[in-house]
């Protein structure tokens, strides 16, 4: 399970990346490459595409009534929009982990269990054991659910939840985990658990996340993106464009004169 992924090799490559819901733009032809291993923040003012970017990379926007995506968007160089793409099988390589912490109303380990079963993962009880305990272990949460894995994971605290969420979506190991806003419930010690969380997840996955902190941002990215109005204005090295932003854009949003 421990897969070390190669550093500085492109996840996703997104080229020309437009979305429409119905007549709106949301998205204007982006070209954003994500690399393997590393923390991608996502930042820019609320509406500018955030969400809508990290949903076309495991085609959620399919789910959208009216929403249309067009320009090409890879991932390990295979298009997520060709028709044969299996959306359950790219779902399972892309996690997802919401703003909101939704665990299922079923047991904790039932809500880690659950992907691992829908994908036929273990081939016995002592594997789906394994797989749900070293996920809770991964995720921060099992020392403080070991004794209490037939509570309901709706039982836990919001940033137990949060853990619990992550635990759910690394079980079934996915290559590439979105998150988005995955700390705004959360007071500041539960995202500080999240935040080291993330920085340990990427030695064996690559992250994508959106946040709306750029205390965030600058503390578990590498990678930042700032997108405004549906456009991406400027990508580059976290602490480049946190210190030495290229774009006028993008200096008035870091300096907080606008957005
Ligand atoms: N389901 C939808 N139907 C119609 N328009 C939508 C839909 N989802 C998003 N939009 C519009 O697309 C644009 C981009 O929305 P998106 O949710 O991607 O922004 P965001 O950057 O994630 O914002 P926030 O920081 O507030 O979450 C906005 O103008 C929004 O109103
Ligand atoms: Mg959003």
């Amino acid at each position: 399970m421990n897969k070390i992924v190669p550093q500085n090799s492109f996840k996703i490559i997104a080229r020309a990346l437009s979305v429409h819901y119905g007549e709106k733009q949301a998205l204007h032809q982006v070209d954003l490459d994500i690399r393997a291993g590393e923390v991608t923040a996502l930042i820019g003012p609320s509406g500018c595409g955030k969400s809508t970017f990290l949903r076309c990379i495991n085609r959620m926007n399919d789910l959208v009534d009216g929403a249309r995506v067009s320009g090409s968007l890879t991932l390990d160089g295979q298009d997520i929009y060709d028709p044969a793409v299996d959306v359950v099988q790219l779902r399972a390589r892309v996690g997802m982990v919401f703003q909101k912490p939704n665990p299922f109303p079923k047991s904790i380990y039932d809500n880690v269990a659950y992907g691992p079963r829908i994908h036929g993962m273990a081939r016995d009880q002592a594997e789906l054991d394994a797989i749900v305990n070293g996920s809770l272990e991964k995720a921060g949460l099992w020392a403080e659910v070991k004794d209490r894995l037939a509570d309901s994971g709706t039982s836990l605290s919001g940033g137990q939840q949060q853990r619990l969420c992550i635990a759910r979506a690394i079980a079934v190991e996915p290559e590439l985990i979105l998150m988005d806003e995955p700390c705004s419930a959360l007071d500041p010690i539960a995202t500080a658990k999240v935040e080291e969380l993330i920085d340990e997840l990427r030695e064996n996955y690559t992250i994508v996340m959106v946040t709306h902190s750029m205390q965030q941002a600058a503390r578990v990215s590498q990678r930042t993106a700032f997108f405004h109005m549906g456009k991406l204005i400027e990508v580059g090295d976290t602490e480049q464009v946190f210190t030495n932003p290229r774009e006028p854009l993008t200096q008035g949003y870091i300096t907080g004169r606008f957005g």
